[in-house]
């Protein structure tokens, strides 16, 4: 069978946050680049789309300041995040999430019109941004629909990328097979970004959907780029037994409670290093306390093993309904539990990857015109533990940044200038 050659500029591999930041932001940056977004999913099927609760920005005029942004998230990844990158995530959230809204995507409000916000664990303020507890629905349409203002983002959905073309040690395309034809296809460029995602699937109990398999992960590794930061994983400390799916951290950010078998707030009642945070303690430390009460025994037991719960009802039907829809939603038809009436079975899930393809702050690889971005990159802003509703701005500030990146790239490799660029000897004229 014939391969299928395409040409391009930029490949972008992925259509969720981070692809779909990057793709606009290479053809803004440049008025007569062309991109190619391949993914293997339709965009809108991407798994940012499942994210509930809200991204992580400082809100001018408010009790927040990039100082406390960069605090917290220093912080939450146990000291061991790339502080530069830190540094440069929190001074670009804001515009990001501004200009997100002048694409489209609704935030929720205060009375006064100012952006509402919500607070999530390990915050020293209430900082993360929302548009009730669907935030990835329409953060995603959002993105998707700016990008189709633009010819230039040619779309190859449902084509999953195989293998990443490198020869003479420079990343110059892929090969995809459309999985409904089952056609080859060779996506030539001058600079590839991967960013299709995590690989929480390589657990068997995740928030994650069938479809994050760290392809972006093993194509790079196969490609001879390390894969860093690779033991830090990520579980939430509120997902639903049996499917794991999300119960999102806005229910404790809205108030809800953590309780054991004997309706105890253990995370206020006993010392499990969460001090006066309670609920909105970080996650990986809730995690842990849910682990430890139901091995002392306090845990309810289920068809699908033990578990704790998470109580909304004091917060009300109204309060309920406007900020957390989803939640009930979600409880309702998976778990046959109304929170309006009844606490939530929860327990600890695998949630993210703190790891992923080796970048530096531009998003670049080791290897030449090879560019990572959102869940599959590893920029390394998170250490040991991102801070949860930084992970969507971090999608749009990397992705952003790796889209304008990958376009210099592109044009200095259109130039002949790849060996420059690899900082080797070469001829420039
Ligand atoms: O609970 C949540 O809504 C998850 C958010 C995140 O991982 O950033």
């Amino acid at each position: 069978m014939a391969i299928e050659v395409y040409r391009h500029d930029v490949i972008v591999v992925g259509g969720g946050g981070a692809g779909l930041r990057a793709a606009i932001a290479a053809v803004e940056a440049d008025p007569k680049i062309s991109v190619a977004m391949v993914s293997k999913v339709y965009p809108m099927r991407s798994h940012t789309v499942s994210a509930e609760g809200g991204a992580a920005a400082y809100v001018p005029g408010s009790e927040d300041s990039l100082e406390k942004h960069f605090y917290d998230t220093v912080k939450g990844s146990d000291f061991l995040a790339d502080q530069d990158c830190a540094e440069y995530f929190v001074e670009q959230a804001t515009s990001e999430l501004t200009r997100l809204e002048h694409w489209g995507c609704p935030w929720s409000r205060n009375e006064d019109g100012t952006v509402a916000t919500r607070p999530f664990g390990g915050m020293t303020v209430p900082r993360t941004w929302y548009a009730a507890d669907k935030v990835g629905f329409h953060m995603l349409h959002s993105l998707f629909q700016h990008s189709m203002r633009f010819d230039r983002i040619v779309r190859y959905d449902e084509n999953f990328v195989t293998k990443l073309l490198v020869d003479d040690g420079v990343c110059r395309g892929v090969v995809a097979i459309d999985i409904r034809s089952g056609v080859m296809r060779c996506f030539l460029g001058r600079a590839v970004v991967l960013a299709s995602g995590g690989a929480g699937k390589c657990f068997p109990f995740t928030t994650n959907g069938t479809i994050k398999t760290g392809d972006g992960m093993s194509l790079a590794y196969r490609a001879g780029v390390a894969l860093k930061d690779m033991e830090f994983l990520q579980y939430h400390p509120t997902g639903l037994p049996g499917t794991g799916i999300l119960i999102t951290e806005a229910s404790r950010g809205e108030g809800g409670y953590v309780l054991n078998s004997e309706g105890e707030r253990f995370l206020v009642t006993r010392d499990y290093g969460v001090g006066q945070k309670a609920e909105l303690g970080p996650r990986d430390m809730i995690s842990r306390a849910e682990i430890l009460e139901i091995e002392a025994g306090r845990g309810l037991k289920g068809p699908y093993g033990e578990y704790v719960l998470l109580d909304l009802r004091h917060l009300g039907e109204a309060k309920i309904m406007a900020k957390l829809p989803f939640v009930r939603e979600l409880a309702r038809t998976y778990i046959n539990v109304d929170p309006v009436h009844e606490p939530i079975p929860i327990r600890p899930v695998v949630h993210y990857m703190m790891g992923g393809v080796d970048t530096d702050i531009r998003g670049a690889t080791p290897v030449p015109g090879l560019y990572a971005a959102g869940e599959t990159a590893c920029v390394s802003m998170n250490g040991a533990n991102r801070l949860g509703s930084n992970s969507l701005t971090e999608c749009l500030v990397f992705g952003a940044r790796a889209g304008v990146e990958s376009v210099a790239y592109a044009k200095g490799a259109a130039d002949g200038n790849e060996a420059r660029l690899r900082g080797e000897a070469g001829t420039e004229g």
